[in-house]
């Protein structure tokens, strides 16, 4: 089965280059109409640059349909703006790709506070805002799918990104409670952990491996994932063609009686308390507390 975005409106973030321009002339070349936002800044989140239209030139040069947009995501009233401009042309917003990305890194005792605000200005405040400004359209639409973008990093860390990490697994967090809250509408919305060369790690890949880890090979992941049939609430990696799913577990744990109940306690009952077997994963915060009621009646 081919999977079309004919008659389907999306709004992809960071389009100007990288993962995003990959995902935008896919769904464009699969019907969509796209809206290219990049403000075109340097990887640090500084300048300005016509990324955005460079990659609405290429979509109209392919005979697909796509409007450009050179506002910044930690900007809330342009994205407002944005999502109004879609919608005037194209009557709605079915897609919203947030992907937009910059980077500060520094090691912990060297990143300055600012740096650290500024990184999760733009990852996750950056995704609340655009998500904001789409959010009732798609509940009056009864349908919409949303894509957020963490790493690696956020979901399990790496040096020197310690502001890049929090905002990262920000945004899985905010995955989850805005599927709870989608779900009635409609709204279905999931994380993407690529790994592509491009800008962004164009210094950490060796030149093969840049090859191998091009940004289309992530495409098919975040193209299933706003698809009509796209699952919910789930975290799945990609790059370079290989594809797997991350979860948030909780182990069965333990017990403790009221004797135990005290660090030694706990430093006693260690092995029981992180033992993985028969670990779930909840689907609501509300699932901890079900599984700890279920404890304290014997089961
Ligand atoms: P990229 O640097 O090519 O793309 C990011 C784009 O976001 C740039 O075109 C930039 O101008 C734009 N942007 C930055 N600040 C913006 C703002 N305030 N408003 C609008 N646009 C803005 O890098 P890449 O690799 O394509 O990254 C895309 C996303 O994927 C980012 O969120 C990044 O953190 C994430 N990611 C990438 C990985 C990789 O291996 N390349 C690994 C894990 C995550």
């Amino acid at each position: 089965m081919t999977i079309s975005f004919k008659d389907r409106v999306a709004i992809v973030t960071g389009a100007g280059g990288g993962l995003g321009r990959a995902y935008a002339l896919e769904l464009a070349r699969r019907g969509a109409k796209v809206v290219v936002n990049d403000l075109g800044g340097a990887r640090d989140g500084t300048g300005h640059s016509d990324a955005a239209l460079k990659v609405v030139a290429e979509i109209e040069a392919a005979g697909g349909e796509a409007m450009s947009n050179g506002g910044s995501v930690t900007e809330y009233e342009q994205m407002v703006e944005m999502v109004a401009k879609a919608k005037e042309r194209w009557g709605g917003v079915h897609i919203l790709i947030n992907n937009a990305g910059v980077l500060r890194d520094k090691s912990f005792a060297k990143m300055e506070p600012a740096d650290f605000r500024f990184v999760v200005d733009v990852h996750l405040n950056g995704s609340a805002n655009c998500t904001k400004a789409v959010w009732d359209t798609m509940r009056e639409q009864a349908y919409g799918r949303i894509l957020m973008t963490a790493s690696s990093t956020g979901l399990y860390g790496n040096f020197g990104q310690a502001n890049y990490g929090a905002a990262k697994l920000g945004l899985a967090g905010l995955t989850k409670t805005l599927n709870l809250e989608g779900a009635k509408y409609n709204v279905r919305v999931n994380t993407i952990a690529p790994v592509a060369g491009t800008r962004m790690t164009e210094d950490l890949f060796p030149p093969e491996a840049f090859k191998a880890f091009a940004p289309e090979n992530v495409v098919p992941a975040a193209l299933y994932l706003v698809s009509e049939d796209a699952p919910s609430n789930m975290i799945i990696g990609a790059g370079a063609g290989a594809f797997h799913a991350a979860y948030v577990t909780m182990t069965p744990g333990v017990l403790l009686p009221e004797s135990e109940r005290t660090p030694e306690g706990i430093a006693a009952h260690w092995a029981e308390i992180t033992d993985r077997s028969g670990e779930i994963v909840p689907q609501s915060g509300g699932e901890q507390s079900m599984a700890i009621l279920k404890l304290l009646q014997g089961g």
